[in-house]
């Protein structure tokens, strides 16, 4: 595996790589790789002749009282996994290499943040967008992997690469979990046993208003109800959001039709959890 520190080194060796016809493969990461962060490289290694990952705490997409600071990382871990994952090039760029000056420019995103973590996390998707125009452009990949836990960032990469037409293709991979049934995410070391106990009940709480929806519930209001009752009795997390909208639009529903996401956000302790469940419903 190669190892690629400076932002024109990677954006030279990408160029190369193109000219020699070689097709690139992107999964960008914030590292403390995971299943789920290898299960993106594996679909990558598969579809491309070269798979770049990138480790970057992208400080951004972080508010002034988030976990910016306490964000785990172990780069000399994630190396040793991603080289076995199949990573071919393995980009860590510094952060005053990646963000050198006061920006000129401010990205907005628009559409497809007024709900769920672009709500409570206000600017993180403008952070999110900032980082992934500056790491295409630089990676030039045509295909990038993005896990489907954190599913409105993949709404919102769909409109970044369709608005600014970036010659990308997405694919979006679905959520690697564990064997009871929790998401794997980077944050799981630091919910305390007890919380890793209850965190599962997230999961089950998104199975149990996915199931009243296939018994013929319609109601969005009771949908979320039904999740919301689940999580309240089985775990001590404290609730962000729950909410039922149209994918990958997600905009707010009268009633449940199409193809819809049930997502929620639970801090415990240390660790705010998101999760979601999509489902194609008949009418
Ligand atoms: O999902 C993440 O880890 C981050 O939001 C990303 C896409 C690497 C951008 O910093």
């Amino acid at each position: 595996m190669e190892i690629i520190t400076s932002t024109k080194a990677m954006q030279e060796r990408a160029i190369e790589l193109k000219k020699q016809g070689h097709s690139i493969g992107f999964t960008p990461t914030m590292g403390f790789l995971h299943e789920g962060h290898l299960k993106l490289v594996k679909h990558s290694s598969q579809q491309n002749d070269i798979t770049v990952m990138s480790i970057f705490v992208n400080p951004l997409q972080f508010g002034p009282n988030e976990d910016f600071d306490a964000y785990p990382r172990d780069v000399e871990r994630d190396k040793k996994l991603a080289d076995n994952a199949g990573v071919s090039i393995l980009f860590l760029p510094e952060r005053s290499d990646m963000y050198p000056n006061e920006p000129s420019f401010e990205i907005n995103v628009a559409k497809r943040t007024d709900v769920l973590c672009g709500r409570s996390r206000p600017g993180h998707f403008n952070g999110v967008a900032t980082i992934l125009i500056k790491l295409f452009n630089i990676i030039m990949p045509e295909k990038v992997y993005f896990g489907m836990k954190d599913a409105q960032q993949v709404a919102v990469v769909d409109s970044l690469i369709k608005d600014f037409n970036f010659p990308i293709h997405l694919i979006p991979v679905e959520t690697e979990r564990e064997e009871d049934g929790l998401a794997r995410s980077s944050r799981n070391v630091y919910l305390s046993d007890e919380e890793r106990n209850q965190a599962p009940h997230l999961y089950k709480g998104l199975q149990k208003g996915a199931e009243a929806i296939r018994n013929g519930e319609i109601n969005p209001a009771t949908v979320i109800h039904i999740v919301e009752e689940y999580i309240k009795t089985n775990t001590n997390g404290k609730i962000d959001y729950i909410e039922l909208l149209s994918f990958p639009d997600l905009e707010a529903l009268n009633k449940v039709h199409g193809k819809i996401i049930i997502a929620l956000a639970v801090k415990f302790s240390k660790a705010r959890l998101i999760d979601n469940i999509i489902l194609e419903t008949q009418s």
